[in-house]
């Protein structure tokens, strides 16, 4: 089996931008509760023309030129979505079109927050097994289009962006352990109820708010909190690697407080975490991949630097990974 690692990342934020202070105005409640509770500051927000492949489109044209490849060179596009640009086809072949890439297999990938970690562990099997030599995964929502504008519970927590990877096959380093999982179980804790085959569009759904993201809020954060040590602890060991070996750990930004919690029960200083959320908000798919592309190119990961990735979201799902760092940073 081939080494495998992400050879290049990108990413893309849409240009407006909404602060705790504009949804203020918007629903009740306040900047000191939002910042308290989560973390969060600001978010942006798609367009009303703009839909998720639109934003998934730029950030894969970054992450291609930084991994210095042809276009032509990729050979599968995943695209890790819970807001797709509509039901079906699916946006990754939206994406394969724009982006002029007509030789690549392509399909998007549902596993809500989780989505990036089961993408990259999916194509990374693909190069592994030497059946493709690049793929490019795509993690990106707009998920201001699906929340429920009235309800303070929710939309202060999401935003919209997209994180793109490209994976190659490497001498050394690179992927060293996946853990995915998930628990149906919990299924209802976390939805967007109507739309699919169970309760198709109908005016009811409409005026019931059916369309739009529900969540059990408490319920899913003590998930998060275990999942995330329980996922961390289950790729170190099959890396054969110890807490202590983390040089960071990029963690889905769903709030600060799911974080700072994990990073107690795991017993990591608060600077290994790469964390920014308060600029963004919750972005499910596109969380992980524009927090490292963003550490990346400041600099902040260097080659050699053992990497956890680790996701939770909806399905309920999980993920994590450990990655050895493979490619030079400091691009901005
Ligand atoms: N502004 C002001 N008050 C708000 C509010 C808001 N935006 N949203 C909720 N509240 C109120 C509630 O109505 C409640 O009031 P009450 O006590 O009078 O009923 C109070 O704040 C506390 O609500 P609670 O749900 O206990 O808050 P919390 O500390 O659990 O925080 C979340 C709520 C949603 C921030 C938190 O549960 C969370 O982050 N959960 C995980 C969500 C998540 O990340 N999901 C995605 C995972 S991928």
């Amino acid at each position: 089996m081939r080494s495998v690692s992400i050879i290049g990342t990108g990413s893309h934020l849409p240009d407006r931008v909404l602060t705790n202070a504009d949804l203020e105005k918007m629903v009740d409640t306040n900047d000191e509760w939002i910042v308290s509770r989560t973390g969060i500051r600001e978010r942006h927000i798609a367009s009303e023309d703009e839909a998720s492949s639109d934003l998934a489109v730029r950030a894969g044209e970054k992450a291609i030129a930084a991994a210095g490849i042809n276009k032509d060179e990729i050979d599968l596009i995943i695209v890790a979505t819970v807001t797709p640009d509509t039901m079906f086809p699916a946006t990754a072949c939206l994406v394969q079109d724009r982006l002029g890439i007509p030789q690549a297999a392509t399909f998007d990938l549902s596993a809500a927050c989780t989505g990036f970690l089961y993408g990259i562990a999916t194509a990374s099997q693909f190069i592994a097994t030497g059946m493709y030599t690049h793929a490019l995964v795509i993690g990106v929502e707009c998920l201001s289009k699906i929340v429920n504008w009235d309800d303070r519970d929710t939309c202060v927590l999401f935003g919209d962006g997209a994180g793109a990877a490209v994976l190659g096959p490497v001498e050394t380093g690179g992927f060293q352990s996946f853990e995915l999982g998930a628990d149906g179980a919990g299924s209802n804790l976390l939805s967007l109820p109507a739309g699919g085959s169970r309760l198709p569009a109908s005016p009811l759904t409409v005026e019931k708010q059916l369309h739009t993201l529900h969540m059990a809020g408490r319920e899913v954060f003590k998930f998060a909190v275990r999942v995330m040590e329980s996922a961390t602890d289950a790729v170190l060991e099959k890396a054969g690697l110890k807490r202590e070996d983390i040089d960071f750990l990029v963690p889905h930004q769903a709030n600060i407080r799911i974080i700072e919690s994990a990073a107690k029960r795991l017993g990591l200083s608060r600077d290994t975490f790469i964390v920014n959320l308060d600029r963004y908000g919750n972005m499910s798919s596109a969380s992980i991949p524009i927090a490292l592309d963003e550490a990346v190119r400041s600099g902040r990961i260097q080659v050699g630097d053992q990497l956890v990735l680790v996701g939770f979201g909806g399905g309920l799902t999980w993920g994590a990974c450990v990655l050895q760092w493979t490619m030079e940073g400091g691009a901005d």
